[in-house]
């Protein structure tokens, strides 16, 4: 009888990357606890899904997006061969560890933040450094740069604080380092500022950017790179041939394309993002100020497991992070305006 195949220690070692409960179909919750856009996506962008031409679908699609390639280049004023898509930006962050990271080497990034970084460093057997963030949640460029990383990694605005770096001082951190520099812009459709100038100046900075958050498409799993055009055409050796879908890059085009109807949600949202945290103020609860579609709350009396469990009951999910720093916050998503008042009603008086 053949036994269970080896499987490789570093795998074995590791810890998976736990994501956010996701309800079935059907069950009625209100989600406030994976950051998606609560509007609905462009009306475009379900036009183009509704209108699939059945050919497009028995063919393989464009290898490199073209589609969405040249419209992402239009729409940023880049060249269309400095836009790698990827399944999620995920996919995105996965291609660049397997790029540019041998195993051995050390992934380094301020600390917290995305907790998927670590599990796709150690999945390939990289080594990495979580640099705690300096007070007022200023980048360590310094520790950053002294623990001989080389790439750092880092959401701007970053998960789960909600809090930006402004440009300047990334582009500080981006000229001292020798190394990639990926700057994770999954949330940057509801801060004031982005990075995409340093890219065009700077061949060490990549962005990554998503279809999940700024543009409610989080099912639809589509993410893209803006990158110098060599650091691209590496990446796209070690991609899957085929990693996105026919409809994916039909709908994220129409979706790109749609700046409006997205600025309409992004404006809605913000707006919303400053009612909410004034709100839980005034609840006692200690809250960072946000550029993103989430808050990060201390809970009055420290205890947001409970309140976490408490709302769960209620019908009002959040995220709570049993982890050192995070265990007395909860992390909000930023609902429509009824999910908030459902949210801020549920709360104990
Ligand atoms: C900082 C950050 N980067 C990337 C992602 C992944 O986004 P996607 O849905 O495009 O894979 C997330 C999702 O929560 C995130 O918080």
């Amino acid at each position: 009888m053949p036994r269970l195949p080896q499987i490789r220690p570093n795998v074995l070692r590791m810890a998976p990357y736990v994501p956010g409960e996701q309800p079935g179909p059907g069950e009625r919750i209100i989600k406030l606890n994976t950051n998606e856009n609560p509007f609905p996506p462009s009306p475009r962008a379900l036009a183009a899904i509704r209108s699939i031409d059945p050919d497009i679908l028995r063919r393989y699609p464009s290898p490199t997006a073209e589609l969405f390639r040249a419209t992402a280049a239009r729409v940023h004023g880049v060249s269309a061969d400095m836009i790698l898509t990827g399944n999620g930006s995920d996919e995105i962050l996965s291609i660049t560890v397997r790029t540019f990271l041998d195993p051995g080497d050390t992934l380094a990034y301020p600390d917290p933040t995305y907790s998927l970084y670590p599990v796709l460093a150690e999945s390939c057997g990289i080594r990495v450094v979580a640099v705690p963030w300096e007070p007022g949640w200023q980048l360590p460029v310094q520790t950053l740069l002294a623990s001989g990383a080389r790439a750092i990694f880092f959401a701007n605005p970053n998960a789960p604080t909600g809090t930006a770096v402004r440009p300047a001082a990334v582009r500080e951190l981006a000229l001292a380092f020798a190394g990639l520099l990926l700057v994770d812009e999954a949330y940057v459709d509801f801060a004031d500022e982005n990075c995409l100038d340093l890219v065009r100046e700077l061949p060490n900075v990549m962005i990554c950017r998503t279809f999940s958050k700024g543009y409610s498409l989080a099912g639809l799993r589509f993410g893209y790179a803006i990158a110098a055009a060599p650091l691209v055409a590496e990446m796209t050796k070690v991609k899957d041939s085929y990693n996105c879908d026919a409809i994916s890059i039909l709908a994220a085009s129409a979706a790109l394309e749609d700046q409006d109807y997205a600025r309409d949600t992004w404006q809605a949202v913000r707006a919303e993002r400053s009612r909410l945290a004034a709100e839980l103020g005034q609840r006692g609860f200690d809250v960072v100020p946000s550029q993103a579609n989430f808050l990060l709350a201390t809970c009055p009396g420290g205890l947001a497991a409970d309140l976490y469990r408490s709302l769960k009951a209620k019908g009002v999910l959040v995220r709570y992070f049993a982890k050192p720093g995070l265990a007395d916050k909860l992390r909000i998503t930023v609902g429509t305006a009824a999910q908030n008042d459902a949210l801020l009603a549920a709360l104990p008086g």
